[in-house]
């Protein structure tokens, strides 16, 4: 989504991860947040991904969802480089299934939270609905979107028919 100011940055390790974090770029549309999706690696551009961060607050942005694979340290060092909320993403990796990517991404030292999602595409979706939820506190027209979001979920479980 094209806007002025952005209030999420959706920053992935590699451009393979985009089929996978498109779901958060969906959703945050879904809700009409102004946001933007960049590919930016903690080890193969290390200056351009702390220049992004470090600049993110002063642009406007409020929420930072991080999502890499294997050794996975992108959302710590976006953590590193700033006090906005990071949301870490872990992704589905060919050799661990992800579980290198979750435990890299979840166990943070203390001092530099991440907050960490599930692997793959739940996590994906879920950073984008928490982002909206962070947003909200201060939105009361995103609570509202969120609430109805929640209404309709669970109004499409209860219409559910087994054979
Ligand atoms: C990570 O390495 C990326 O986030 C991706 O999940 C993984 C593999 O990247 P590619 O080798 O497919 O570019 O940095």
């Amino acid at each position: 989504m094209a806007s002025a100011v952005s209030l999420v940055a959706v920053i992935m390790g590699s451009r393979s991860d985009w089929e996978v974090m498109r779901q958060a770029d969906e959703v945050l549309a879904q809700f009409g947040v102004p946001h933007e999706c960049r590919v930016l690696s903690a080890h193969r551009t290390p200056a351009e991904t702390a220049e992004y961060v470090s600049g993110a607050e002063g642009r406007g942005m409020e929420v930072i969802i991080a999502a890499a694979g294997g050794a996975a340290h992108l959302a710590g060092v976006c953590a590193a480089h700033t006090v906005l909320p990071v949301l870490g993403v872990p992704m589905e990796s060919a050799a661990l299934k992800g579980l290198d990517s979750l435990l890299s991404t979840v166990q943070m030292p203390a001092g530099i939270p991440v907050g960490t999602l599930g692997i793959g595409g739940a996590g994906a979706r879920n950073a984008a609905l928490l982002a909206v939820a962070i947003l909200a506190n201060s939105r009361p027209e995103l609570r509202e979107k969120l609430r109805q979001f929640r209404a309709e979920q669970s109004a499409k479980v209860l219409r559910e028919r087994l054979p």
